[in-house]
């Protein structure tokens, strides 16, 4: 089952219907068009989402799981649609494989405390170099307290992870494998199938972060055999403050919760507390209602395209921006792994990437530059930085024209 299958479609994928479900994209930045070419570190969000969420609280707004009135039932009712919603987006059969998390980096943090006990002083991590560092510092906190051994999957020149190697690092102690699927600078996205089975082969848990992955190819949890996978809202078109864990139900049992406090007990005596069943006893407090709502209402708005639609035209944007950047001197991809996703990492050499995006934001081009949470992936690399440009649903030829022409001004004036 992929996210893919079970929603109605619209027929045909129309960008300017696209665009105007975006308010946002209306505005002008220093006096021109907007052109929001960030959508890796975090998308716009449509009117459906906007409105989802302010309708929530307009109409039928109250605590979930513990009232006894409409409105507590009611949002409790919308709240667990929205687990469904995940679930079926990520391919993952029953919704209570699905906990809530604020984010991303929640989520692996998450991971990372709630499987410490399971860690031996020498036992091995293996993470790759190309991770975001939410993949990286959770995983330190294991080194740090529990004596684990961290070890990092190189990247090949192209920008792939040297799977050869990655075999040669698993063994007996291996027993925890978590890498990213789809980088956030090269944007590469990985063989986690493979890779994954060779962890399970060694006896190891198997983790993917999906965070920029979900937004740019069909997710089946269940056919990569991930024993845990997480992704985020807010770059997925939905708000920010909600993410999720897929967790498989034997993972779960072994995981001790993070956070302790109301929602996630069964009991609590003086002396001792029994847990709530997944996935509330991962759960505690009240939970992020109305971001996980608007997360379901990004869920259902984007299932209305084909997602193959939604890919092809992103990657001819990303193609489209590459084709013409590739004429200018000096500029260097940071990226060409074969199978990518549209995320356009790039230095101009003798120039900073701050510099450039700075200047290409007096044209009202958004782009980000620096490390991107990435400082081991730029050390491999023997970098500091690179520009980045990345783009989502609503971006156009004319926009990826605008960044190539803005490009041309900076190194003009930069030079
Ligand atoms: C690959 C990757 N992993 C994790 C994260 C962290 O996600 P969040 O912002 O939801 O914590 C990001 C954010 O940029 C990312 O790109």
């Amino acid at each position: 089952m992929t996210n893919n299958n079970n929603t109605q479609k619209l027929k045909g994928f129309d960008i300017h219907a696209v665009r105007k479900q975006f308010p946002i994209l209306n505005r002008k930045v220093n006096n021109y068009d907007l052109a929001y070419l960030d959508n890796a570190a975090s998308a716009q969000k449509p009117l459906s989402v906007i409105n989802a969420i302010s309708e929530q609280m307009s109409h039928s707004y109250g605590n979930v799981h513990r009232g006894l009135h409409t409105l507590a039932n009611e949002t409790t009712e919308a709240y667990e649609n929205s687990r469904i919603k995940v679930a079926k987006f990520l391919g993952v059969p029953k919704a209570a494989n699905i906990i809530f998390t604020k984010g991303a980096s929640e989520a692996l943090n998450l991971v990372a405390y709630g499987l410490m006990n399971e860690i031996q002083p020498g036992d091995e991590i293996i993470l790759s170099q190309m991770e975001h560092h939410s993949n990286i510092v959770p995983w330190h906190f294991l080194r740090e307290r529990c004596g684990a051994v961290l070890k990092y999957i190189p990247v090949t020149e192209q920008g792939n992870l040297d799977l050869e190697v990655y075999k040669s690092m698993l063994g007996p102690k291996t027993k925890i494998v978590s890498v990213v699927h789809m980088s956030n600078v090269l944007g590469t996205i990985n063989p986690v199938k493979e890779i994954g089975q060779l962890a399970h082969n060694s006896g190891a848990i198997f983790i993917v972060d999906g965070t920029q992955s979900t937004v740019h190819m069909p997710i089946d949890v269940m056919e990569i055999d991930a024993d845990l996978f997480c992704m985020t809202g807010h770059k997925l078109y939905g708000p920010t403050g909600i993410g999720a864990l897929y967790a498989k139900t034997s993972i779960q049992e072994r995981m001790q919760p993070f956070n302790g406090g109301g929602e996630m007990i069964e009991d609590v005596f003086e002396d001792r507390v029994t847990y709530n069943d997944p996935p509330f006893k991962f759960e505690a407090g009240t939970p992020p209602i109305l971001q996980a709502i608007g997360l379901g209402a990004a869920i259902d708005w984007y299932s209305q395209y084909d997602f193959s639609e939604i890919h092809a035209h992103e990657n001819s944007v990303y193609n489209h921006a590459v084709e013409q950047l590739k004429s200018i001197e000096d500029f260097k991809l940071i990226g060409s792994a074969e199978n990518k996703g549209p995320v356009l990492a790039f230095n101009i050499n003798g120039i900073h990437a701050h510099d450039i995006a700075q200047i290409l934001d007096k044209y009202g081009v958004a782009i980000r530059a620096g490390q991107h949470c990435t400082q081991p992936l730029m050390n491999s690399l023997g970098i500091h930085s690179t520009a980045r440009a990345s783009f989502g649903i609503y971006n156009t030829i004319e926009e990826a024209d605008r960044l190539v022409d803005g490009l041309k001004r900076a190194i003009t004036f930069l030079s």
